[in-house]
């Protein structure tokens, strides 16, 4: 078996993990959810398999029908797919666990058929419950077992074996498993980023739309070398980055509804928003803005790295002023190499494109930038945004200069295949959206998304006109894509990479 397909699976208790544990449990309308369930779980569900194994020696007693533990199995799988997640399998152990349970030793026999029938990898599995044997199950296969303070948690607290993780609560436990599971071998170079952060250094670490720059944001020295660094004007405030939505209260004044209910939303993910700040907030990260712009990235380096510095971390993309932002941690090597004490390597950037901005100061939420998460999204949370056009004297979002995230090659949007005669003799290279139909007069192509898919080509945006750019080509020209969705970011990208403006260096 090719050890490259097998997966990663979590194994929960149900009752004290997902639901109350409330004694026997016979019917739906006996269970309730813990408050954060669905959203570990859907946390969860991008890296692993979920199973539910519930231990019901209410059956052995013959106090409990097996047919009553199927009906509230199946109700609680309904439930969590109709939030989108999905559950691999639920096994029910029948028996009491005095008289030795072979449900459990000496051979876990489910965790064993999970392995077979649904390719899992039992060394890179954890088993989370509230008691002891959930942690022995977990031993006896060589995965790793997760104790929790819920339920009869602290009843049995006293028989665990030592070697256990123990987490308070769910919450706890997953921010553990995707610290140690994920990234087993990085989690030891994340905890020396955080050692650079806490004493006044600068990592380059991954988000989930582009790699970040980041400093102690009440750092205000850490902080400046970030826009020495950089070459970036102080004109241009920088994003503090959370690893809690919860923290952001400590950063602002207050918080509008409609604010909450985007973050709600949309954290952790590719969406900022602009709020007044609390007056603890060094100057220099707001550039003396009475306002700050906060994010919650969707990426576990980044939310490790937060969490190890114990500090909201600022942090503008990290490259050079002007010039493209990089998806890549070889991006950031090239363009600021040994000018930063660390670069975190999470790999490509899956979104590719920055966050989106919304800013809450006025009363009607302000787009301030497009990015990551459209605007369409946006508004089918808080009605009608205003939109900043993008010529502005005085720009909304003072980094959102014309001028931005431009390659060194010329690039244009408005291409009139008439106009080749006066490039004769030029080499020019085209960044398509799709497949294009005759791509032979040109001397390099860049296709963003062969099946015209458009976080596909957000994804790609930044890394193709690196390539292009590399080729010291004497023109780039650049298609049009359709302004719906991340259309709008990608479209905003590429009008500000051919702005005749000044390039901001
Ligand atoms: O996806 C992203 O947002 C990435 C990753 C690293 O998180 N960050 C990023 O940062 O793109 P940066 O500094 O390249 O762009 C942040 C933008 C700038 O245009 C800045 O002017 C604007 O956010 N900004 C920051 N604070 C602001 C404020 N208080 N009011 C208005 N705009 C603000
Ligand atoms: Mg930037």
């Amino acid at each position: 078996m090719n050890a490259s397909t097998l997966r990663p699976a979590i194994f929960f208790d149900r009752d004290g993990t997902l639901i109350e544990d409330r004694g026997y449990i016979r019917s739906p309308s006996d269970v309730i959810f813990y408050e954060d369930t669905i959203a570990v779980l859907q946390k969860l569900k991008k890296y692993f398999l979920l199973f539910i194994v519930t231990n019901q020696p209410g059956i052995a007693r013959g106090i409990l029908q097996p047919k009553e533990v199927e009906e509230v199995n199946r109700y609680v799988a309904e439930i969590l797919s109709h939030a989108g997640v999905m559950i691999s399998a639920v096994y029910i152990c029948p028996h009491t666990r005095d008289e030795g349970c072979e449900c459990i030793k000496p051979n876990p026999h489910f965790l064993l058929k999970a392995a077979r029938e649904f390719r899992v990898d039992l060394s890179r599995s954890f088993v989370v419950g509230d008691h002891p044997h959930d942690a022995e199950l977990a031993r006896n296969v060589g995965a790793k077992g997760i104790y929790l303070l819920t339920g009869h948690g602290q009843k049995h607290f006293d028989e665990l074996p030592s070697d256990v993780f123990v987490a308070k609560g769910m919450g706890e436990a997953v921010d553990w498993i995707i610290r140690t599971s994920l990234y087993p071998k990085e989690f030891e170079v994340i905890l020396r980023a955080a050692e650079i952060i806490k004493k006044g250094g600068i990592v380059a670490f991954p988000t989930e739309t582009v790699y970040g720059l980041g400093a102690d944001a009440f750092h205000p020295l850490a902080v400046a070398r970030i826009f020495e660094v950089k070459r970036r004007p102080f004109f241009d405030p920088l994003i503090a980055h959370v690893a809690n939505p919860a923290d952001v209260r400590k950063l602002v004044k207050e918080i509008p509804s409609s604010a909450k209910r985007l973050i709600e939303r949309f954290w952790p993910g590719p969406l900022t928003v602009v709020l007044l700040k609390e007056e603890n907030i060094p100057d220099i990260v707001t550039a003396g803005l009475p306002s700050i712009a906060v994010r919650m990235p969707d990426h576990p380096m980044a939310l490790s790295l937060i969490k190890e510095s114990k500090c909201p971390i600022a942090a503008p993309s990290a490259n050079p002023f002007g010039y493209l932002s990089p998806t890549t941690a070889e991006h950031v090597r090239e363009q600021l190499g040994d000018q930063v004490d660390l670069i975190l390597d999470g790999g490509p950037c899956p979104v590719g494109v920055e966050s989106t901005i919304v800013s809450f100061l006025e009363n009607k939420p302000r787009l301030l930038r497009p990015g990551g998460v459209s605007l369409e999204e946006i508004e089918t949370i808080i009605g009608k945004v205003e939109i900043s056009p993008i010529e502005e004297d005085r720009p909304f979002a003072p980094g959102m200069l014309p001028r931005h995230y431009a390659p060194r090659t010329p690039i244009v949007l408005d291409w009139n295949e008439k106009n080749r005669d006066l490039y004769k003799g030029k080499s020019i290279g085209l960044l398509a959206f799709q497949e294009p139909k005759n791509n032979l007069k040109f001397h390099s192509v860049e296709v963003l998304s062969k099946k015209g898919d458009m976080r596909e080509a957000a994804a790609n945006l930044f890394s193709a006109i690196r390539r292009l750019d590399a080729l010291n080509l004497d023109l780039i020209v650049a298609e049009p894509i359709p302004e719906i969705g991340l259309g709008r970011a990608i479209m905003d990208r590429l009008r500000r990479a051919t702005s005749k403006g000044e390039q901001n260096q």
